[in-house]
């Protein structure tokens, strides 16, 4: 009944519009007529949507395969290179991606969180045409990965941290609402790899997996690296966690070392370092040094491992700083800064007193046992010369006794 109303309402509009275009359309019709029909052929040119799309899944962890067959009756237009519009999204977000391929397949990365949505029609260059571009409908696929178990399932926390360019490590908390026999496994992949592989080398509290421990992963910087946790448990579903970053985004380096700090002259200061050693080129850290002078603090950063400072009172007394490195911005999008180094510090007159006044009973003791020494030799010296000359002595009386 409802139906039938609103069907009623629309043919009504549709008819009243009609009547409203009716005049002006025969006018249009009459001017097309008469100034001769050159576009009509143009107008029937049409192309039909590419065939069997779809999204593959070749289980990589988020590297999905979108690929299609050409339309059909394109035998029309053999001399011309169809071309291909593909747009695709992950379910959710605001913008698709847009690719013109000549190519029956493409293929991306996507958030295996969400679903997968995507979309494809055929383009007739203006050159086949003999006028404006021609496409056709759109053809459309979605994939997504039917979810099991709820949400509160799914780790928590999960943290990602390159170290030194080196090692990658991933750590997590189990799901809130989890039973205890509840285990989780780590799956990666990058391109590269021939399948996804598991963790070889868990970090485990109480028998369950809370972190992985990745091995050297050879040419993996510079391209999506994909990880899945999923879990099982007796008694429930356990949802799978997907994650996608690039490796030199998670860099963390070790602190610089062998700090040195040195007063030029009564102002210049210059503070050296080196930077930590392992993979990551010099060019690619930016390093910030925290100063202190006396009681003021005050962050710098610098681009190579040295840096030339003034100081700000001839008579400050306590030079500071310590300094942390982080990868830069040419060579990542993002980085960890790394911990703090040691502190390195310069006492200005008043490490000579201390040195002085530390030196100096040390000094004085030195001396007092050389001198000691000395005497005592000598004496020795004396005592030995009077024995030798009481043996002499005896000697020649024995002698005289023969
Ligand atoms: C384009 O124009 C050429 C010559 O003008 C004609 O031979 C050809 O058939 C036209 N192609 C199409 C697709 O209309
Ligand atoms: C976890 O993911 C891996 C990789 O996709 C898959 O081989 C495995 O069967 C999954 N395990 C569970 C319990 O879902
Ligand atoms: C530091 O000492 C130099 C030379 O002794 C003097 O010329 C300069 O003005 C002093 N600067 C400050 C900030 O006290």
């Amino acid at each position: 009944m409802n139906v039938g109303s609103g069907n009623f309402r629309v043919l009504n509009l549709g008819e009243m519009a009609f009547n409203h275009l009716d005049t002006r359309c025969l006018y249009i019709l009459l001017l097309c007529t008469a100034f001769g029909s050159t576009s009509s052929s143009n107008a029937e040119i049409k192309v039909n949507p590419p065939q069997e799309f779809e999204i593959v899944d070749p289980g990589y962890l988020g590297y999905l395969c979108l690929q299609w067959q050409p339309p059909l009756s394109l035998d029309n237009f053999k001399e011309c290179t169809v071309e291909y519009v593909l747009k695709y999204r992950n379910i959710g977000n605001e913008n698709w991606k847009t690719i013109i391929t000549r190519n029956l397949h493409y293929k991306d990365g996507f958030d295996l969180n969400k679903g997968v949505e995507a979309k494809i029609h055929t383009l007739l260059p203006v050159q086949c045409t003999n006028g404006s571009e021609v496409q056709s409908a759109w053809s459309e696929a979605i994939y997504w990965i039917s979810p099991q178990g709820n949400l509160e399932t799914k780790i928590q926390d999960m943290d990602c941290v390159y170290y030194n360019w080196q090692y990658l490590f991933c750590s997590w908390k189990p799901g809130m609402d989890v039973h205890f026999d509840t285990n989780y496994n780590l799956f990666y992949w990058y391109e590269g790899l021939e399948h996804a592989l598991q963790c070889a080398d868990y970090v485990m509290v109480n028998g369950k997996n809370i972190g992985c421990r990745f091995p050297y992963l050879k040419s993996s910087d510079y391209k999506d690296f994909y990880i899945c946790v999923n879990g099982s448990s007796e008694s429930q579903s356990i949802r799978s966690s997907y994650f996608i970053f690039q490796l030199q985004n998670k860099v963390k380096p070790l602190p610089p070392n062998f700090l040195s700090l040195t007063v030029k002259n009564s102002e210049e200061i210059n503070l050296r370092w080196s930077m930590p050693e392992g993979p990551i080129p010099a060019n690619c850290l930016i390093y910030e040094i925290e100063f202190t002078e006396d009681d003021t603090t005050w962050v710098t950063t610098a681009v190579e491992n040295e840096v030339y400072i003034t100081r700000t009172a001839n008579e400050s007394q306590q030079l500071c700083f310590l300094v942390r490195s982080k990868v830069n911005i040419y060579c990542a999008d993002d980085g960890i800064w790394s911990e703090w180094s040691d502190k390195q510090c310069w006492k200005g007159e008043i490490l000579k007193e201390t040195l002085v006044f530390l030196l100096m009973p040390f000094a004085c003791i030195s001396l007092f046992i050389l001198l000691v020494t000395c005497l005592l030799l000598y004496k020795q010296k004396a005592f030995k010369k009077m024995i030798f000359h009481t043996k002499k002595e005896v000697f020649s009386h024995q002698e005289t006794h023969c």
